[in-house]
Protein backbone atom coordinates (compact mmCIF):
# COMPACT_ATOMS: atom_id res chain seq x y z
CA UNK A 1 0.00 0.00 0.00
CA UNK A 2 1.38 3.58 -0.93
CA UNK A 3 1.86 5.53 1.87
CA UNK A 4 -0.70 8.46 2.27
CA UNK A 5 1.61 12.26 2.27
CA UNK A 6 -1.05 12.88 5.93
CA UNK A 7 0.47 9.73 7.37
CA UNK A 8 1.66 10.89 10.40
CA UNK A 9 5.89 10.02 10.87
CA UNK A 10 4.96 7.35 13.35
CA UNK A 11 1.51 5.44 14.24
CA UNK A 12 1.30 2.80 17.71
CA UNK A 13 -2.27 1.53 17.00
CA UNK A 14 -2.99 -1.06 19.90
CA UNK A 15 -0.06 -2.19 20.00
CA UNK A 16 0.15 -5.43 22.38
CA UNK A 17 3.70 -7.45 23.48
CA UNK A 18 3.39 -10.42 25.52
CA UNK A 19 6.38 -12.68 26.13
CA UNK A 20 5.86 -16.10 26.98
CA UNK A 21 8.58 -16.90 29.85
CA UNK A 22 8.86 -20.04 31.36
CA UNK A 23 7.20 -18.39 34.41
CA UNK A 24 4.16 -17.54 32.60
CA UNK A 25 3.03 -14.60 30.08
CA UNK A 26 4.47 -11.11 30.69
CA UNK A 27 2.30 -8.06 28.94
CA UNK A 28 5.28 -5.73 27.66
CA UNK A 29 3.03 -3.76 26.23
CA UNK A 30 -0.98 -3.46 26.59
CA UNK A 31 -3.03 -1.20 24.29
CA UNK A 32 0.00 1.41 23.27
CA UNK A 33 -1.88 3.75 20.53
CA UNK A 34 -0.25 7.34 20.08
CA UNK A 35 1.06 9.30 16.89
CA UNK A 36 4.27 10.47 16.17
CA UNK A 37 3.95 14.02 13.46
CA UNK A 38 6.52 14.92 11.15
CA UNK A 39 8.78 16.96 12.66
CA UNK A 40 8.19 16.55 16.33
CA UNK A 41 10.79 16.11 18.82
CA UNK A 42 9.01 13.34 20.82
CA UNK A 43 9.91 11.77 24.60
CA UNK A 44 8.91 8.06 25.14
CA UNK A 45 9.51 8.02 29.06
CA UNK A 46 9.07 5.16 31.66
CA UNK A 47 10.45 3.58 34.29
CA UNK A 48 12.76 -0.05 33.77
CA UNK A 49 10.84 -2.24 32.63
CA UNK A 50 7.51 -0.08 31.31
CA UNK A 51 7.80 -0.80 27.86
CA UNK A 52 10.17 1.55 26.07
CA UNK A 53 12.78 -0.41 24.31
CA UNK A 54 9.96 -3.45 23.61
CA UNK A 55 7.90 -0.69 21.49
CA UNK A 56 10.91 0.33 19.92
CA UNK A 57 11.91 -3.10 18.65
CA UNK A 58 8.49 -3.44 17.65
CA UNK A 59 8.37 -0.28 15.30
CA UNK A 60 11.65 -1.61 14.37
CA UNK A 61 10.62 -4.76 12.99
CA UNK A 62 13.21 -6.91 15.49
CA UNK A 63 10.30 -7.87 17.36
CA UNK A 64 6.44 -8.94 16.34
CA UNK A 65 3.32 -7.06 17.89
CA UNK A 66 1.36 -9.92 19.44
CA UNK A 67 -1.52 -7.55 18.31
CA UNK A 68 -2.45 -3.91 16.64
CA UNK A 69 -0.47 -2.02 14.06
CA UNK A 70 2.70 0.29 13.58
CA UNK A 71 3.70 2.31 10.19
CA UNK A 72 6.39 4.36 9.84
CA UNK A 73 5.99 7.41 7.25
CA UNK A 74 2.54 5.53 6.46
CA UNK A 75 4.54 1.84 5.83
CA UNK A 76 3.50 -1.18 8.18
CA UNK A 77 6.41 -1.83 9.63
CA UNK A 78 5.26 -5.84 8.64
CA UNK A 79 3.74 -5.85 5.39
CA UNK A 80 5.73 -2.73 3.95
CA UNK A 81 8.90 -3.75 6.02
CA UNK A 82 11.75 -2.57 3.38
CA UNK A 83 10.11 0.51 3.33
CA UNK A 84 9.33 1.36 7.24
CA UNK A 85 13.08 0.15 7.84
CA UNK A 86 14.47 2.88 5.23
CA UNK A 87 12.38 5.42 7.21
CA UNK A 88 14.04 4.46 10.55
CA UNK A 89 17.67 5.21 11.96
CA UNK A 90 17.57 3.43 15.26
CA UNK A 91 20.28 4.00 18.23
CA UNK A 92 19.84 0.76 20.00
CA UNK A 93 20.07 1.04 24.19
CA UNK A 94 22.43 -2.48 23.79
CA UNK A 95 25.86 -1.78 22.59
CA UNK A 96 26.23 -4.11 19.57
CA UNK A 97 28.77 -3.54 16.70
CA UNK A 98 31.56 -5.59 14.84
CA UNK A 99 34.80 -5.42 16.58
CA UNK A 100 36.64 -6.21 13.46
CA UNK A 101 36.05 -3.52 11.42
CA UNK A 102 36.98 0.12 11.69
CA UNK A 103 34.99 3.31 12.41
CA UNK A 104 34.62 4.63 8.70
CA UNK A 105 34.27 0.41 7.65
CA UNK A 106 31.18 0.25 10.04
CA UNK A 107 29.63 3.53 8.13
CA UNK A 108 30.10 2.52 4.81
CA UNK A 109 28.88 -1.43 5.69
CA UNK A 110 26.22 0.01 6.87
CA UNK A 111 25.54 2.62 3.66
CA UNK A 112 26.06 -0.14 1.83
CA UNK A 113 23.05 -2.03 4.07
CA UNK A 114 21.09 0.25 2.94
CA UNK A 115 22.00 0.78 -0.80
CA UNK A 116 23.03 4.25 0.21
CA UNK A 117 26.31 4.54 -2.69
CA UNK A 118 28.74 8.10 -2.73
CA UNK A 119 28.19 8.54 1.01
CA UNK A 120 31.91 9.81 2.40
CA UNK A 121 31.00 13.12 2.47
CA UNK A 122 27.79 12.65 4.57
CA UNK A 123 30.08 9.81 6.73
CA UNK A 124 33.34 12.85 6.77
CA UNK A 125 29.92 15.21 8.38
CA UNK A 126 28.90 12.63 10.85
CA UNK A 127 32.28 11.68 12.14
CA UNK A 128 33.12 15.77 12.60
CA UNK A 129 29.70 16.29 14.56
CA UNK A 130 30.31 13.50 16.93
CA UNK A 131 33.45 14.00 17.78
CA UNK A 132 34.58 10.98 15.55
CA UNK A 133 36.84 12.40 13.04
CA UNK A 134 39.84 11.81 14.71
CA UNK A 135 38.96 7.83 15.53
CA UNK A 136 38.22 7.14 11.95
CA UNK A 137 40.83 4.58 10.94
CA UNK A 138 39.82 3.59 14.93
CA UNK A 139 39.34 -0.42 15.21
CA UNK A 140 35.70 -0.68 16.88
CA UNK A 141 37.33 -2.84 19.80
CA UNK A 142 39.91 0.30 20.68
CA UNK A 143 37.03 2.88 21.62
CA UNK A 144 35.65 3.53 25.54
CA UNK A 145 31.96 3.46 25.73
CA UNK A 146 31.18 6.67 24.95
CA UNK A 147 32.97 6.63 21.80
CA UNK A 148 31.06 3.34 20.54
CA UNK A 149 27.57 5.15 21.46
CA UNK A 150 28.57 7.47 19.28
CA UNK A 151 29.56 5.14 16.57
CA UNK A 152 26.10 3.53 17.03
CA UNK A 153 24.45 7.23 16.61
CA UNK A 154 26.43 7.82 13.00
CA UNK A 155 25.65 4.25 12.21
CA UNK A 156 21.82 5.23 12.54
CA UNK A 157 21.85 8.28 10.33
CA UNK A 158 24.06 7.13 7.75
CA UNK A 159 20.97 6.95 5.23
CA UNK A 160 19.70 10.20 6.48
CA UNK A 161 16.89 8.87 7.18
CA UNK A 162 13.40 10.90 7.70
CA UNK A 163 12.70 9.04 11.31
CA UNK A 164 15.20 9.12 14.13
CA UNK A 165 14.92 6.88 17.38
CA UNK A 166 17.25 7.19 20.32
CA UNK A 167 16.92 4.60 22.94
CA UNK A 168 18.97 6.00 25.80
CA UNK A 169 21.50 7.62 23.69
CA UNK A 170 23.34 9.63 26.80
CA UNK A 171 23.31 6.11 29.14
CA UNK A 172 27.11 6.44 29.83
CA UNK A 173 27.97 9.60 27.77
CA UNK A 174 30.24 12.47 29.18
CA UNK A 175 28.83 15.64 29.33
CA UNK A 176 30.40 17.48 26.34
CA UNK A 177 29.20 14.89 23.88
CA UNK A 178 25.79 14.74 25.28
CA UNK A 179 26.10 18.67 24.34
CA UNK A 180 27.30 17.69 21.51
CA UNK A 181 25.04 15.15 20.32
CA UNK A 182 21.57 17.39 21.00
CA UNK A 183 22.88 19.95 18.88
CA UNK A 184 23.36 17.70 16.29
CA UNK A 185 19.95 16.02 16.79
CA UNK A 186 18.24 18.87 17.51
CA UNK A 187 19.91 20.68 13.74
CA UNK A 188 18.29 17.04 12.03
CA UNK A 189 15.17 17.78 13.78
CA UNK A 190 15.14 21.51 12.85
CA UNK A 191 15.77 20.10 8.96
CA UNK A 192 12.67 18.07 8.92
CA UNK A 193 13.71 14.61 10.64
CA UNK A 194 11.21 13.38 13.18
CA UNK A 195 12.65 12.34 16.38
CA UNK A 196 11.67 10.07 19.18
CA UNK A 197 13.64 9.85 22.54
CA UNK A 198 14.13 7.59 25.32
CA UNK A 199 15.84 8.65 28.46
CA UNK A 200 16.04 8.32 31.91
CA UNK A 201 17.71 12.04 31.94
CA UNK A 202 14.50 13.47 32.54
CA UNK A 203 16.08 17.15 32.40
CA UNK A 204 16.98 16.09 28.49
CA UNK A 205 13.69 15.14 27.77
CA UNK A 206 12.29 18.83 29.38
CA UNK A 207 14.49 20.53 27.41
CA UNK A 208 14.72 18.98 24.06
CA UNK A 209 10.89 17.38 23.36
CA UNK A 210 7.41 19.45 22.24
CA UNK A 211 5.78 16.21 23.54
CA UNK A 212 6.09 13.54 25.78
CA UNK A 213 4.55 9.61 26.22
CA UNK A 214 4.73 8.11 29.81
CA UNK A 215 4.86 4.51 29.97
CA UNK A 216 3.76 2.50 33.00
CA UNK A 217 3.99 -1.50 32.70
CA UNK A 218 2.92 -1.10 28.85
CA UNK A 219 0.08 1.24 29.13
CA UNK A 220 0.45 4.94 28.41
CA UNK A 221 -0.50 6.87 31.25
CA UNK A 222 0.25 10.41 30.52
CA UNK A 223 0.67 11.94 27.01
CA UNK A 224 0.62 15.41 26.41
CA UNK A 225 2.83 18.42 25.20
CA UNK A 226 5.94 18.59 27.47
CA UNK A 227 4.89 22.27 28.55
CA UNK A 228 0.87 21.68 29.41
CA UNK A 229 2.28 18.36 31.43
CA UNK A 230 4.47 20.57 33.34
CA UNK A 231 1.44 23.30 33.61
CA UNK A 232 -1.15 20.54 34.46
CA UNK A 233 0.79 19.73 37.47
CA UNK A 234 3.17 21.50 38.69
CA UNK A 235 3.28 23.57 42.09
CA UNK A 236 5.22 25.24 43.81
CA UNK A 237 8.29 23.11 45.05
CA UNK A 238 10.25 23.84 48.01
CA UNK A 239 13.78 22.29 48.22
CA UNK A 240 16.94 22.60 51.22
CA UNK A 241 19.38 20.40 52.63
CA UNK A 242 19.41 18.88 55.78
CA UNK A 243 21.35 16.16 58.32
CA UNK A 244 18.22 15.75 60.19
CA UNK A 245 15.16 13.25 60.23
CA UNK A 246 12.43 14.70 58.80
CA UNK A 247 8.69 14.62 60.58
CA UNK A 248 6.82 12.08 59.35
CA UNK A 249 3.98 14.11 57.32
CA UNK A 250 6.77 15.88 55.27
CA UNK A 251 9.14 12.55 55.08
CA UNK A 252 5.88 10.60 53.48
CA UNK A 253 5.53 12.68 50.48
CA UNK A 254 8.81 14.33 49.84
CA UNK A 255 11.69 13.36 47.28
CA UNK A 256 14.99 12.70 49.02
CA UNK A 257 18.51 12.58 47.57
CA UNK A 258 21.26 12.46 49.81
CA UNK A 259 20.80 15.30 52.04
CA UNK A 260 18.79 17.17 49.80
CA UNK A 261 15.08 17.06 50.49
CA UNK A 262 11.86 18.24 47.62
CA UNK A 263 8.96 18.85 48.95
CA UNK A 264 5.40 20.04 47.23
CA UNK A 265 3.24 22.75 48.43
CA UNK A 266 0.50 23.86 46.39
CA UNK A 267 0.81 27.80 47.51
CA UNK A 268 2.61 30.26 49.50
CA UNK A 269 0.52 29.44 52.94
CA UNK A 270 1.55 25.22 52.20
CA UNK A 271 5.36 26.76 51.84
CA UNK A 272 4.17 28.15 55.35
CA UNK A 273 3.08 25.57 56.88
CA UNK A 274 6.03 22.58 55.93
CA UNK A 275 8.54 25.35 57.17
CA UNK A 276 6.50 26.04 60.32
CA UNK A 277 6.32 21.52 60.64
CA UNK A 278 10.27 21.93 60.02
CA UNK A 279 11.12 24.71 62.43
CA UNK A 280 8.86 22.29 65.43
CA UNK A 281 10.80 19.42 64.47
CA UNK A 282 13.62 20.90 65.26
CA UNK A 283 14.82 20.10 61.61
CA UNK A 284 18.19 22.23 60.58
CA UNK A 285 17.29 23.61 56.83
CA UNK A 286 19.90 24.66 54.54
CA UNK A 287 20.09 26.35 51.21
CA UNK A 288 16.35 26.86 51.02
CA UNK A 289 15.09 27.36 47.64
CA UNK A 290 11.52 27.85 46.17
CA UNK A 291 10.93 26.85 42.67
CA UNK A 292 8.55 25.57 40.16
CA UNK A 293 8.07 21.74 39.80
CA UNK A 294 10.21 20.34 36.80
CA UNK A 295 9.45 16.90 34.64
CA UNK A 296 11.01 14.33 37.02
CA UNK A 297 8.30 16.08 39.63
CA UNK A 298 5.61 15.19 37.34
CA UNK A 299 7.21 12.14 36.49
CA UNK A 300 7.29 10.83 39.72
CA UNK A 301 3.76 12.03 40.58
CA UNK A 302 2.16 10.21 37.51
CA UNK A 303 4.32 7.18 38.39
CA UNK A 304 3.00 7.16 42.02
CA UNK A 305 -0.50 7.70 41.00
CA UNK A 306 -0.59 4.58 38.54
CA UNK A 307 0.66 2.57 41.76
CA UNK A 308 -2.38 3.94 43.61
CA UNK A 309 -4.84 2.82 40.52
N1 LIG B 1 12.86 -10.98 25.06
C1 LIG B 1 12.16 -10.87 26.18
N2 LIG B 1 11.63 -11.95 26.79
C2 LIG B 1 10.89 -11.85 27.91
N3 LIG B 1 10.62 -10.69 28.52
C3 LIG B 1 11.11 -9.56 27.97
C4 LIG B 1 11.91 -9.60 26.79
N4 LIG B 1 12.26 -8.32 26.46
C5 LIG B 1 11.72 -7.55 27.42
N5 LIG B 1 11.03 -8.28 28.31
C6 LIG B 1 10.26 -7.77 29.46
O1 LIG B 1 9.36 -6.79 28.97
C7 LIG B 1 9.24 -5.70 29.90
C8 LIG B 1 9.59 -4.41 29.19
O2 LIG B 1 10.98 -4.38 28.90
P1 LIG B 1 11.67 -3.19 28.10
O3 LIG B 1 13.06 -3.59 27.80
O4 LIG B 1 10.80 -2.84 26.96
O5 LIG B 1 11.63 -2.03 29.17
P2 LIG B 1 12.24 -0.54 29.08
O6 LIG B 1 11.09 0.39 29.31
O7 LIG B 1 13.01 -0.38 27.84
O8 LIG B 1 13.18 -0.50 30.36
P3 LIG B 1 14.63 0.20 30.58
O9 LIG B 1 14.34 1.60 31.03
O10 LIG B 1 15.22 -0.60 31.67
O11 LIG B 1 15.40 0.12 29.32
C9 LIG B 1 10.16 -6.05 31.06
O12 LIG B 1 9.38 -6.64 32.06
C10 LIG B 1 11.13 -7.04 30.46
O13 LIG B 1 11.60 -7.93 31.45
MG1 LIG C 1 14.94 0.03 27.42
Amino acid sequence: MPPTPAAPAVRFDKVSKVFRTPRGELKALDGVSFDIAKGEFFGLLGPNGAGKTTLISVLAGLARASGGRVTVMGHDVVADYAAARMSLGIVPQELVFDPFFSVRETLRNQSGYFGVKNNEAWIDELLAALGLADKAGANMRQLSGGMKRRVLVAQALVHRPPVIVLDEPTAGVDVELRQTLWQFISRLNREGHTVLLTTHYLEEAEALCGRIAMLKQGRVVALDRTSALLAGRASTMLRFKTDGALPPAIAAQARVTGRIVQAKARDAAEVESLLATLRTAGVKVEDLEIGRADLEDVFLEIMQEGAHA
